[in-house]
């Protein structure tokens, strides 16, 4: 019975395509490009609204197909949402809500998955640029710390594996 369970779980996630994996890592993991831009953040949902919601339209229009969702408009649209978070941000002076959220990083981690898909596209990097609003005036460094980043996915990597061991031993 309870190996039954186990095996209709597992069928379950196996069965569910996903409509690119993009690897975002930290407390986010891996998502579909349907939760890219499921950012956790009441500010920024509502300061982005206006880039991001064009942006969440055109990936729920590509109805999972991947060539759609990395063809040059919709990553456009993906991108102008990313920007407006990533200068919400730093106008805030505050540390990124969502490793998801005005995330270079994670936008790479999109283009990797477009080219990663059976679609295998290449989205070219300079389409995928986050540029400092032109009113900044700190240092020219991004605020997210690459060491932060690196223990973040360790975390991840730990946390995954220790709950495929509690599956397993379950
Ligand atoms: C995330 O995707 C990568 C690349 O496909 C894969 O190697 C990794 O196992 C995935 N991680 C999880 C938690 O699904
Ligand atoms: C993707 O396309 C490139 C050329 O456009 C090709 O060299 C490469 O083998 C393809 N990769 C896959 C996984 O199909």
């Amino acid at each position: 019975m309870r190996s039954a369970i186990l095996f209709a779980f597992i069928l379950a996630f196996a069965g569910r395509a996903l409509a690119l994996n993009i690897v975002i890592g930290g407390s986010v993991g891996n998502v579909s490009a349907t939760d890219f831009l499921a950012v956790q953040d009441t500010k920024l949902n509502a300061d982005c609204q206006s880039q991001c919601q064009p942006a969440t339209q055109a990936i729920q229009a590509c109805n999972d197909d991947d060539a759609c969702l990395c063809d040059t408009a919709t990553v456009a649209a993906v991108v102008a949402c990313q920007q407006c978070m990533f200068t919400d941000i730093i106008h805030d002076n505050r540390k990124m809500p969502d490793p998801r959220a005005g995330s270079a990083p994670a936008l790479s981690a999109y283009a990797a998955a477009c080219l990663a898909s059976p679609a295998n596209v290449t989205v070219p990097a300079t389409s995928l640029a986050l540029t400092l609003p032109s009113n900044w005036d700190g240092p020219s460094a991004l605020p997210l710390n690459l060491g932060e980043t690196i223990v973040a996915v360790a975390a991840g990597a730990v946390l995954g594996v220790g709950s495929i061991v509690i599956l397993c031993t379950m």
